[in-house]
């Protein structure tokens, strides 16, 4: 008999889910398939693409630098790609963002930002200033420390015992707000419950997670950037560092560079991942203050942050990132993000008049539709059909449960992108 070694693949039950479908070449917004068929990518591979696959200036800097230098241990040792990144996306970060923590992906990206915050009050000399803040419907990654500040899912469950505590605030989920109350009063609510727990117990709280104007995961849910002003103000009056995970929103999503800038403000440690590389390597980037970092700056070497991956800066990756940086230079990436957010805002629309259409969300590239369901959540029994029903008329979206979401790469045309919400208006005329 063959023995093979088999593929286990993310968030997939062998026994339940269909086989994978193997890509054999990709393209722009295309995957292509075996026996000629081809796939809208309308998710960018899980948020990471943002100027297409196989973008040839990508690809040929990932080349360059393969043939210049792989890697090299970053203990000790620095490198040109590296610091040309680091000073690529200074220009685009809050000025008060100096130091850079290069890491994996987001969730390692995540833990860096967790870790910084705890041993910045404990090198201070405030050890009890530990615990952790973090949003109801937060999604932040899946290995033990992010798992445990996002919030309780399908995706934690079997993990209670490994997650720490932390301190779970609402979220101004507007659309689930209690019968009889205005979107303001429900901001408000949310704040005010974030301004009591700071007020009793700030003492032993080193940091608040969030990931600004959008919580991606938790069902594409977009809350008002008054909600992000009140809670920097908030984490700044009570020495409580303020942590944006902008892994999902980063690099244009939301119709700026971050969601930060939206808002108009800035965060003491920023998380970046998923579309740093234009979606081409993994990569987690984690940025802080001098005012965070200079309390590793000391005599004791025990203030040292004892923290390191194998691939930091990874030389392919930082060649990618840079490549990446420079489209955004070069290219008119804003006008095609502008264009794609006229489409979601145009489109989404018609999607009102639908009973089963609880109600619509977007902000610049991203646009979701919420279903109703009975069984709203990530397990719905929509998703699943969904997922079937987009994939056989040629388009990949992954819903979260009841939730419908597009969020493509940025060189999609406004055709592909009408050919995307043909397809889910006729799920949403036909399926239910
Ligand atoms: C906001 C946010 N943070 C962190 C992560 C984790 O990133 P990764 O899957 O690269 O570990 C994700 C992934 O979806 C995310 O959306």
């Amino acid at each position: 008999m063959t023995q093979f070694l088999r593929i286990w693949h993310p968030f997939t039950n062998a026994a339940l889910d269909p086989a994978p479908i193997r890509v054999e070449r990709a393209e722009g917004v295309w995957l292509y398939i075996k026996d000629g068929g081809k796939i809208i990518d309308a998710i960018s591979s899980w948020w990471v693409n943002l100027h297409g696959h196989a973008n040839p200036r990508i690809a040929g800097a990932i080349a360059e630098q393969a043939r210049k230098m792989e890697h090299a241990i970053f203990a000790g040792f620095s490198h040109e790609p590296a610091e040309k990144l680091a000073e690529g996306l200074r220009k685009w970060l809050p000025p008060q963002l100096t130091q850079l923590f290069f890491s994996d992906d987001g969730s390692t990206a995540v833990e860096v930002a967790l870790k910084i915050s705890v041993q910045h009050f404990s090198n201070l000399g405030k050890p009890n200033k530990k615990e952790i803040v973090a949003l109801e419907h937060g999604y932040h990654g899946d290995t033990a420390g992010a798992m445990s500040v996002s919030d309780d899912s399908p995706f934690t469950e079997p993990f209670r015992s490994m997650r720490y505590a932390v301190h779970r605030v609402p979220s101004p989920y507007l659309y689930r707000r209690p019968a009889g109350t205005t979107e303001e009063e429900y901001v408000e609510h949310c704040v005010r419950a974030l301004a009591n727990l700071l007020e009793e117990k700030s003492k032993t709280i080193a940091c608040l997670i969030l990931e600004p104007l959008v919580q991606g995961a938790g069902g594409m849910i977009v809350y008002p950037a008054e909600y992000l002003r009140k809670t920097r103000e908030l984490c700044a009056k009570h020495d409580v560092l303020l942590i944006a995970d902008e892994v999902m929103t980063g690099f244009g999503r939301t119709g700026k560079m971050f969601a930060c800038d939206l808002a108009g403000v800035a965060p003491d440690l920023m998380c970046l991942s998923k579309g740093i590389t234009g979606g081409f390597l993994p990569m987690g980037v984690t940025l802080c203050t001098d005012r965070v970092e200079v309390a590793f700056r000391s005599e004791n070497r025990m203030h040292t942050f004892y923290h390191g991956h194998s691939y930091t800066a990874n030389a392919l990756a930082c060649g990618a990132a840079n490549a990446s940086l420079q489209i955004f230079e070069d290219e008119p990436v804003f006008d095609r993000i502008a264009a794609i957010a006229r489409v979601n805002e145009e489109r989404l629309r018609e999607f009102q008049k639908y009973s089963v259409v609880g109600e619509t969300r977007q902000i610049g590239t991203v646009g979701a539709i919420e279903l109703r369901a009975e069984d709203a959540g990530y397990l719905s029994a929509m998703r699943p059909k969904l997922y079937q029903f987009f994939l056989e008329r040629g388009v990949l979206l992954r819903p979260l449960g009841n939730v419908v979401y597009v969020m493509p790469p940025y060189v999609i045309s406004a055709d592909e992108l009408h050919r995307v919400y043909d397809v889910i208006t006729e799920a949403v005329e036909t399926v239910f």
